[in-house]
């Protein structure tokens, strides 16, 4: 580059590298603090850190910025139940530093293998690998976005998802029938609850077995999903990525075929591995080779003929093996046994999986693990997949598996959710009210409030919890109020949050964002894991503890109005033009600091930063139906009359509608307001100079298919 931000050396003696910001000359990296290793299968390679402050390096259950005290993090794609300290499902080998002044820099280090990476109070880093080579990336931001923008430069871009995938999705492990499936959306419907996706679990399929299905109790399967259709619902089932191998040949044509195609990942002796999962006996399919997209498209579409899905839920492909290795064992060699094993729970590679030793298309599973590849086909698709790599999010989004039914997993979900956003996977939620263990009502009131605000919202459950379990409908009726408000104002938020995924996609940008990427130069901001934002403008600060009627919040410096909090009006479709007189409720302004907002249980507070408007959409019983009605705009001017806001549209699923210039785009300014003409043609501005906010109805109706700007000035 002819003008870098950064400055290089090469040390020789001691060997090692150090970059330095040119301007200030802020060491960022120095690999001379400790020796480099570069051998076959152990490479270590150290650096120092310009402070704490370092986030990053999922998939594990850690608070936004993790511990620099003698931290180990291990990195291999792992089934297990979300608990600290341990490798999950995920490997994102990369990290985001908050340097003194608000600056960011990000180190990525391209490698699949099994890795431990050491956090040292000096403050210092040391990654150890178990192969591949040493592929750093490092991006010197300045400021924390663009560090994210960078890394997602190499990574790829999160895929855009369809509208309907951002409304509600009802799963459990336990809906057994078609008659019981039927009757959950009937409930819901009944209690007058939005809903856009039903989901089923492993219940669906013969013998727990992919791309069948169950000829009694599923029957109906493919009327019933066609019968969710004419209503506007979407249906989406699971799909695991071991396939049964225990049949006698002939009667299951995913083995059969694979087989015959060799789409296997193969043991030492050149035969499919045979490990067991949840049909019993199974193989893996190898997403390396060429020939198995082919052959799993194959199924998908053979699938897809008979059951019209919509969307595929992708499980236990870390993959999950609930045999160690394989049903055989495996062979004692190198890949095997290590010279050196990193932290992973279980203590061996192959614990929770397959052989390491065994053999793929691309190498050796050792070195390609924790790769959960996959090229998707067809229009607009809308996949959740548990485990994941680095550039996961150009293709699908992520559920974080199997989270226990308490308060300390709903409080997790926030750095969760907003470090996948870091890793470039927005679309990405937890089971909302828990998977694993019973629920109790206040907690899935609270859980289904900051779910609202996932940018992936789902309740599921695990098929042990109490058969009523945790559906909207099976609680009292102050609590299915206070849920249903809260999938209400998700909805009402559909068109903002969906522009946000436009953002992502198009430009490298966070959906559901930390705070300190918003406000990098507030050290206050940078540990903030309690709250999120969704863009740059609206501010969540959930409850996250039992029996609590207040909730204490960070707000950063400016001015914060409150959609939803105690005193502002519970509908934002009800609200009508604030007098000019009227200081908005529940307002916030000043510098940075901790409020304690008052929260009882029907309330999730919500606060809009002045300077931006947000496009809203009446809300309504799925997103067929919401996207016929009226949108309005909320205006939060700031002190000096100024806001500013966009809004992408287009179909909602067609394929690549913003690479074809098939959608619509529309930026929102609105200044100074003391005018009477400043809005005309989408009604009047109320107030004058002073007045902060403005809440009104805009007449627009849809279909918007011409592009314009609207701008006040
Ligand atoms: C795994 C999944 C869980 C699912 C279950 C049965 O545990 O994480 O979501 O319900 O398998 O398919």
């Amino acid at each position: 580059a002819p003008a870098t931000l950064y400055g290089l050396q090469v040390s020789q003696e001691p060997f090692g590298l150090v970059v330095c910001r040119r301007r200030g000359g802020r060491v960022l990296l120095n690999t001379t603090v400790a020796p480099l290793f570069f051998t076959d299968q152990f490479l270590q390679i150290s650096t120092s850190l310009p402070s704490h402050f370092i986030s990053g390096l999922g998939e594990h259950l850690t608070p936004l910025f993790l511990d620099t005290a003698w931290t180990r993090v291990t990195l291999w794609n792992r089934d297990m139940a979300p608990a600290p300290h341990v490798n999950l499902y995920g490997s994102h080998p990369f990290y985001l530093v908050m340097e003194d002044d608000g600056s960011a820099h990000g180190v990525f280090l391209l490698n699949s293998n099994a890795m431990d990476v050491l956090l040292q109070p000096s403050p210092a880093l040391t990654w150890r690998t178990t192969g591949g080579i040493l592929d750093f990336y490092i991006f010197l931001g300045p400021d924390p976005k663009s560090v994210v923008r960078q890394y997602l430069d190499v990574v790829g871009f999160p895929f855009m998802p369809p509208y309907w995938g951002l409304g509600f999705h009802l799963c459990r492990w336990g809906y057994s029938s078609t008659d019981i499936t039927r009757q959950v959306v009937a409930n819901m419907t009944a209690a007058r609850f939005p809903l856009d996706v039903q989901w089923n679990d492993l219940d669906y399929a013969d013998a727990k077995r992919d791309f069948t299905f169950n000829k009694k109790s599923f029957k109906d399967y493919p009327e019933m999903v066609r019968d969710f259709h004419s209503r506007g619902l979407r249906y989406i089932m699971i799909v695991d990525a071991g396939i049964s191998s225990s049949g006698p040949p002939g009667t299951y044509k995913p083995y059969d075929e694979g087989l015959k195609r060799g789409v296997f990942i193969r043991n030492a002796t050149g035969q499919p591995l045979i490990g067991k999962v949840w049909p019993g006996p199974t193989a893996f399919p190898d997403f390396t080779n060429p020939e198995t997209h082919e052959w799993w498209h194959d199924m998908v579409k053979d699938f897809h003929e008979q059951v019209p899905f919509d969307g595929m839920w992708l499980d236990m492909n870390e993959p999950s093996n609930f045999v160690e290795g394989s049903q055989d064992g495996c062979p004692n060699n190198n890949l095997e046994h290590p010279p050196y094993v990193p932290g992973v729970f279980g203590g061996r590679l192959q614990a929770g999986t397959i052989c390491a030793s065994s053999q793929q298309y691309l190498s050796s599973h050792y070195n390609l693990h924790s790769l959960a590849l996959l090229r998707v086909r067809g229009k607009r698709p809308f996949i959740i997949s548990r485990s994941t790599f680095a550039g996961h999010g150009r293709y699908a989004g992520h559920w974080t598996g199997d989270v226990g039914s308490d308060w300390q997993q709903l409080y997790y979900s926030i750095p969760e959710v907003l470090l996948f956003n870091l890793f470039g996977v927005p679309l990405v939620g937890a089971d909302i009210c828990g998977f694993l263990g019973d629920t109790d009502e206040e907690l899935c009131v609270r859980w289904t409030q900051l779910g609202a605000f996932y940018p992936f919202m789902r309740n599921h459950n695990d098929h042990g919890t109490r058969v009523t379990a945790r559906s909207p409908f099976a609680f009292s009726p102050p609590a299915q109020a206070a849920m249903r408000n809260a999938l209400r104002l998700r909805y009402s938020l559909l068109p903002f949050l969906y522009t946000l995924f436009h953002r992502a996609h198009s430009a490298g940008q966070t959906v559901a964002r930390p705070l300190f990427l918003e406000f990098p130069t507030d050290p206050n901001t940078w540990a903030v894991d309690r709250q999120l934002l969704w863009g740059g403008g609206l501010l969540v600060t959930p409850v996250l503890e039992a029996g609590q009627t207040k909730v204490s919040g960070y707000f950063p410096a400016g001015t914060w109005y409150s959609l939803t909090g105690v005193g502002a009006p519970a509908l934002l479709w009800h609200l009508v033009p604030i007098p000019a007189s009227h200081q908005p409720p529940g307002a916030v302004c000043g510098k940075g600091q901790w409020i304690l907002l008052p929260a009882p249980l029907d309330t999730i507070n919500v606060h809009v930063r002045a300077g931006h408007i947000l496009p809203l959409q009446e809300p309504a019983f799925s997103t067929a139906q919401s996207r016929g009605k009226g949108m309005a705009l909320v205006v939060a001017l700031t002190l000096d009359g100024f806001a500013r806001g966009e809004l992408f549209w287009d179909d909602g699923e067609s394929w690549e509608t913003f690479e074809r210039g098939d959608y619509t785009e529309l930026l929102f300014l609105a200044s100074n307001v003391s005018t009477g003409s400043c809005w005309q043609g989408l009604g009047r501005a109320p107030g004058g100079p002073g007045t902060s906010v403005s809440v009104l109805r805009v007449p627009v109706s849809l279909p918007m298919w011409e592009q314009f700007v609207i701008s006040w000035s």
